[in-house]
């Protein structure tokens, strides 16, 4: 356990405290990371005494170079060294008076300090003491739970969840990321205490829910979420694609398990969380568009026009980035059924055109996202598609070789076409850029200059203008 505290840094932290008098630890995600075996730079120190002074006097050790930025309000101090944000607390402890609920915060013990913290994987502590250097201390056995993949609050989950609601969702963070299961006293008062995240800001939320998605196994904690009723607080939209109808004995699919199911299959190809975003956003419209058809069965007419629709809503109310991430999730949520239909039927050049034209530099992603969408139990169904995706790549890399239409600039421009028919800016001209772009997604011409230039003539003749002798 000690080679982890063999860095310099922790050999001041501890020769600081031992000249002070004040007993410090490293705490929290550093050391449940360490016994996890995964690297952390994030490393909180927590002293029994004031964590300013110490990390004052520890900057001045490392050298003049380092700054120790204080947080007089919090009672915390933090210095970057290397690699490292090193964050200082004093230890504290909370008391409640019989007639608040709002607890007194006071100077504590180490014990203390760890009784209120989230959850026993994260209340572990080394000490940096002479006495004991390295030593683990772990008055909640978070060591076992963490052998044993479990997630518990160290106090009774209700207070724990009180004292922050955000903690419900980092359980089901922890668990989606470590595939740890919550203990069921702890997953029993999230779902009781659900309504309490009503007081959070979205930006922490969203925060967590974007671990969520980032972790291995998206399904995991987006799942739990649902189950705990804590995703019908902050996600309606999502929610409520849960649930199955039958008419005439006919039934769609749930589209909550589908979407799910189509983020897993995209967070196994990609680590993008807007990519994640748009396949989790992919259907979002459905339950707004169905509808019953007589002899069709059900249908979804639209749903990708107006989930992209639904987008820049969805963002602004849980304060995601109205920016080009938003309008990249946007075009994917539009245009994810395009591959689909062009595979079912025989693939043709135009139609690859027409979505590359489309889809531009996103066109990989789009691919991906169509790809994940295919959930079908029937592998006969899953292979045929993805046969004819095959064929879609492999034509959409012909096409792209041949025509560059990846990032499309009409080869001609408006300018020209005034000059070459003296003309003066009017409709005549859009159209008759419409018609060149027009014919090179339909393959009539080739994307270049010459065979655009003499396609232009010929619809300008046709449309009756002559070209100026220039
Ligand atoms: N903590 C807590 N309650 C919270 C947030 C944090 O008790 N709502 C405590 C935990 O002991 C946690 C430590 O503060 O380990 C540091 O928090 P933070 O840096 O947010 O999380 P980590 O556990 O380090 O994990 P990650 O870096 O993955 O967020």
């Amino acid at each position: 356990m000690k080679k982890c505290l063999n860095d310099r840094v922790f050999d001041i932290i501890s020769q600081v405290g031992e000249s002070e008098n004040t007993p410090v630890y490293v705490i929290g995600g550093f050391v449940r990371d360490v016994l996890l075996n995964r690297p952390s730079k994030d490393i909180d120190i927590v002293a029994v005494g004031s964590g300013i002074e110490i990390a004052e006097k520890v900057a001045r050790k490392l050298g003049s170079n380092v700054k120790v930025s204080v947080f007089r309000n919090f009672g915390t101090a933090m210095i970057r060294y290397g690699d490292y944000e090193i964050e200082f607390v004093g230890a504290r402890k909370e008391s409640y008076r019989e007639d608040s609920r709002k607890p007194i915060v006071e100077d504590g013990t180490l014990e203390d300090d760890q009784k209120r913290r989230d959850f026993t994987i994260n209340a572990l502590a080394f000490s940096l003491n002479k006495k004991d250097f390295g030593a683990l201390l772990d008055p909640f056995n978070g060591e076992n739970d963490l052998k044993d993949k479990i997630i518990r609050t160290p106090l009774e989950p209700d207070q724990t969840f009180s004292d922050d609601p955000l903690r419900m969702f980092r359980a089901i963070r922890f668990s989606s990321q470590l595939n740890f299961k919550i203990e069921d006293k702890t997953y029993q008062s999230i779902s009781e205490s659900k309504n309490r995240t009503k007081i959070l800001s979205k930006e922490r939320i969203v925060d967590e829910f974007n671990k969520i998605l980032l972790s291995t196994k998206p399904s995991v904690g987006i799942k739990a979420l649902e189950n705990t009723g804590l995703l019908k607080e902050f996600f309606p939209e999502l929610q409520n694609l849960k649930g199955v109808e039958a008419k005439d004995g006919k039934m769609h699919k749930d589209n909550f398990y589908h979407t799910v199911e189509v983020v897993d299959n995209v967070r196994k190809k990609s680590d993008d969380l807007w990519l994640i975003w748009a396949a989790l956003l992919h259907d979002i419209a459905k339950p707004k568009t169905k509808k019953y058809i007589k002899d069709t069965g059900w249908t979804f007419h639209g749903h990708e026009f107006l989930g992209s629709k639904m987008i820049p809503s969805i963002f602004k109310r849980l304060k995601l980035p109205l920016n080009e991430k938003m309008k990249y999730v946007q075009k994917l949520v539009q245009l994810h059924l395009r591959p689909i239909v062009l595979s079912q039927d025989i693939v043709t050049d135009s139609a690859v055109r027409r979505l590359l034209f489309d889809a531009g530099d996103d066109i990989d992603d789009l691919m991906i996202l169509c790809e994940a969408d295919i959930t079908s139990k029937n592998e006969y169904t899953i292979q045929k598609h993805l046969n004819n995706f095959r064929i879609v790549r492999e034509k959409l890399v012909e096409i792209e070789e041949k025509d560059a239409l990846r990032n499309f600039q009409p080869p001609i421009s408006g300018e020209l076409i005034i000059k070459t028919f003296g003309l003066d800016p009017c409709k005549t001209v859009g159209d008759i850029k419409n018609a060149i772009k027009e014919a090179i997604l339909e393959g009539e011409i080739r994307n270049n200059y010459q065979e655009a230039y003499e396609f232009m003539i010929k619809k300008g003749e046709e449309m009756g203008l002559s070209p100026r002798k220039l």
